[in-house]
């Protein structure tokens, strides 16, 4: 069978993230748009025309059957929304996190795999500009030997969560990094939370780690700050990468070669102080990487590089590792 001249991407759910999926499925010249389901209307005015717009599942597909569509539905409706897709035999991009417990992750990936499907989750961080280059840099040996990746992830609260906490919701983004980044799973971790909020889910995590290769990690994630952040650093043997991804800006801060004699500054600065290079980076809208690369899968292609759902399943064991690292004052082993 040949792969259609353009694909058509449907949406389910039309929040905060998938009005801007279909927002670029409308855009996009080498996809089509099939329509997109929210049983509470389109509340952002996403969709351009009307007749694209279905309260069900069944009467977007009475319309038009999509060759895969985006589930941007809450956490928790994600293996519901896989099932129904998967029935109709429609090819998924699942918004990150891929289910809301591991358990929920596992049964999503056999639905989509006993329906001969592909799947693909949407930790759309991995297309982020400044965290490829990073990972490019890395791979290159730039580093050299890579001693820690860090990374802050913090902000308001987003008021339309509910069914998860920050561990899940958020700091499964930076799991997920470490472990892209690091090129190797979370072997353990360790971590603390926080209920400052009032509400039934933690509102902040600190988590310490180390991957199977021996680099260590460490993730701060809130829902608690008056500002957003969201940065990954990484420390090795030549000096440190640090990646802005909001802005999509990358810098290196070498360590130094010129030592000094000057007791004051050296004491001070540090020796290893060195050159500060900030890279020009080519910035392509995440969003719009992610749906074209998933498109291109979904069609066979399998060079496509996708976060495929075993990654996906991967962050969301590591999160209730996380959770029960929390609660039992331990740290804990995350196995395969
Ligand atoms: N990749 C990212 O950076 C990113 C950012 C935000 C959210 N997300 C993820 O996307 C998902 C949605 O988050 P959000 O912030 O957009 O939530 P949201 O609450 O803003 O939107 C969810 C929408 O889904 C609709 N919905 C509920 N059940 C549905 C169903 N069965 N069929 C169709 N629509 C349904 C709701 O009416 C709502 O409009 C979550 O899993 C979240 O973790 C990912």
């Amino acid at each position: 069978m040949t792969a259609p001249a353009r694909p058509s991407g449907a949406v389910l759910g039309l929040g905060m993230i998938g009005r801007h999926h279909a927002r670029i499925l409308q855009s996009h010249p080498d996809l089509r748009f099939a329509g997109a389901v929210d049983p509470t209307g389109d509340r952002y005015g996403a969709v351009h025309d009307p007749s694209r717009l279905f309260g069900t599942l069944d009467e977007l597909l009475e319309h038009d059957r999509p060759d895969f569509a985006v589930v941007a539905v809450p956490t928790e409706e994600h293996l519901p929304a896989v099932r129904a897709l998967a029935a109709a035999g429609v090819h998924v991009l699942v918004e990150k996190p891929l289910a809301a417990s591991g358990a929920q992750a596992r049964e999503l990936i056999a639905v989509v795999r006993d329906a001969g499907l592909r799947g693909a989750v949407g930790h759309v961080e991995r297309c982020n500009p400044a965290l490829l280059d990073l990972r490019r840099r890395l791979r290159a040996g730039q580093l050299g030997d890579v001693f820690s990746i860090t990374t802050t992830r913090v902000g308001p609260f987003p008021d339309r969560i509910r069914d998860v906490g920050v561990v899940k919701d958020l700091a499964t983004h930076d799991l997920d990094i470490v472990r892209w980044i690091g090129g190797a799973p979370v072997q353990r971790v360790s971590a603390e939370v926080e209920h400052r909020a009032g509400r039934e889910h933690e509102d902040l995590v600190l988590a310490v780690g180390r991957l199977t290769s021996g680099t260590t990690f460490a993730c701060t994630v809130d829902w608690l700050s008056p500002a957003k952040v969201r940065r990954t650093r990484v420390l090795g043997e030549r000096g440190m990468l640090v990646a802005d991804t909001l802005a999509a800006d990358l810098t290196f801060h070498a360590n130094g070669e010129a030592s000094t004699d000057w007791a004051p500054i050296q004491q001070f600065r540090g020796v290893s102080e060195g050159d500060t290079t900030h890279y020009a980076l080519e910035r392509r809208e995440p969003l719009l990487v992610e749906l074209e690369t998933f498109a291109a899968f979904a069609m066979g292609d399998d060079e496509a590089e996708v976060v495929t759902l075993e990654e996906g399943l991967e962050a969301v064991a590591v999160a209730e590792a996380a959770l029960d690292s929390a609660q039992r004052g331990e740290t804990v082993q995350c196995g395969p």
